[in-house]
């Protein structure tokens, strides 16, 4: 388990201070300690009793109600702080600490820390691309502040342009690789697969499984946090798209094979997570198929296995698969592990209804060519990812 680490979240006066919210919870399910501070404008929009609820500690949101708590506990937060971010972060604090003031307890504690600093503006759009607000950030980063860039959209006032907060999922991910900055794939490529395929039948009907991508999007996710080169190549998935990664969608087996192969030659490393489907309908019907009085009959045909042409293959290029097995798991598994010429598989028990399908949590037990099965917990499907990686990364 990774050692626990302590995050001050600075809260600002803002519409998207309940975001924050967000962020701390997610922290918390990964049993990081979070402290947060809000400025006097941030505790106007969100009671701080929410925020003491979900970070299991006192937040301190005026500093003016106990002045002597307060200039000694600037300096223990400070020192504490492996991390501090500030989100959503005004025009206001990004100013104030661009010109060195600090006047209340969160621009002394950023002033008084030596951890890195995170801001993640929000705010109205002219606001943001004013020139004195950008000169402020610049200066910020030339200091070595780091910033996450607002997102473009409909803005609380109801003008579009950039100064949305960033996605809380994106800014919980950058937090989390901050913390825990393992680097050891720098430079390597990645490319994964994710998702189901589809078969379509005509217009309007297709056939598909059960895969909703997560395990391949997390995948992907731990190669970049580990500084890999990743590209995702992704069936129809509702999860999001993961920042720095590249992210090429298909819809049938004939088109993620084609995006496999464009980059497979250029890859280190394949992992292909995706439930490909194995059949398609012999015909496909280029009107729609009307329902008349009886039943209907398909006829399906075998479809391309793209890993095991990728075994065929092979160069220098690590292969991985998964195996999604009902019954003898680690017998399938091994039969494919050898029959498709892989490097490791990661075997899959779906029947098992807290793990594998649309679950946040996985467990799985990873073979290779030349050693034994190595079982891995249940745990986070990103945990999964980390643990396979940590072991490929040994033997690279
Ligand atoms: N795979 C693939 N192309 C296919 C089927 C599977 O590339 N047409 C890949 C999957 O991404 C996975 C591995 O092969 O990494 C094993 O997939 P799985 O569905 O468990 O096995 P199959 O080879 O399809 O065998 P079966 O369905 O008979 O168990």
């Amino acid at each position: 388990m990774k050692n626990t680490k302590t995050v001050v979240i600075g809260v600002t006066g803002g519409v998207a201070a309940y975001k924050a919210l967000d962020v701390i919870s997610r922290l918390r399910k990964e049993d990081v300690c979070v402290h947060v501070i809000m400025t006097k404008a941030a505790s106007e929009f969100v009671n701080p009793i929410s925020f003491q609820a979900l970070s299991q500690n006192i937040v301190i949101h005026d500093m003016f109600d106990e002045p002597k708590a307060w200039e000694i506990q600037h300096v223990s937060l400070a020192k504490k702080a492996d991390l501090m971010v500030v989100v959503p972060a005004t025009a206001n604090i990004i100013g104030k600490v661009a010109n060195g003031i600090a006047d209340d307890m969160l621009t002394t504690t950023i002033m008084a820390t030596v951890a890195p600093v995170i801001f993640a503006p929000a705010m109205n759009v002219n606001m943001y691309n004013n020139k004195v607000v950008q000169g402020n950030i610049q200066k910020l980063m030339a200091c070595g502040y780091e910033f996450i860039s607002p997102t473009s959209g409909r803005l609380a006032c109801g003008d579009i342009g950039q100064g949305k907060l960033a996605q809380t999922e994106d800014i919980f991910e950058i937090i989390m690789s901050k913390l825990y900055p393992i680097k050891d794939m720098l430079g390597i490529s990645v490319l994964v697969t994710a998702g189901p395929t589809i078969a379509p039948i005509d217009p309007v009907r297709f056939i598909t499984n059960r895969s909703t991508g997560k395990m391949g999007y997390a995948i992907a996710k731990e190669a970049r946090d580990r500084g890999a080169v990743v590209t995702l190549i992704s069936g129809p998935s509702n999860e999001k798209e993961p920042f720095g990664v590249t992210l090429i969608r298909i819809n049938t087996n004939e088109e993620m094979r084609a995006a496999v192969l464009n980059k497979f030659e250029d890859s280190d490393i394949v992992v292909s997570a995706a439930a490909v489907a194995d059949f398609k309908p012999k015909i496909y019907s280029n009107s729609k198929i009307k329902k008349g009085e009886n039943g209907l009959t398909l006829e399906f045909v075998r479809d391309n296995d793209i890993l095991k042409e990728l075994g065929l293959h092979k160069k220098n290029q690590i292969l991985v698969g998964f195996a999604a097995e009902s019954n003898d798991l680690l017998q399938n598994a091994k039969a494919k592990l050898t029959n498709k010429n892989l490097d490791y598989i990661v075997a899959n028990d779906i029947t098992a209804a807290d793990i594998g399908f649309g679950t946040e949590d996985n467990k799985v037990t990873i073979l290779s060519k030349d050693r034994d099965p190595i079982a891995i917990a249940k745990m986070t499907k990103k945990q999964v990812a980390g643990e396979l990686f940590s072991l490929i990364n040994k033997k690279r």
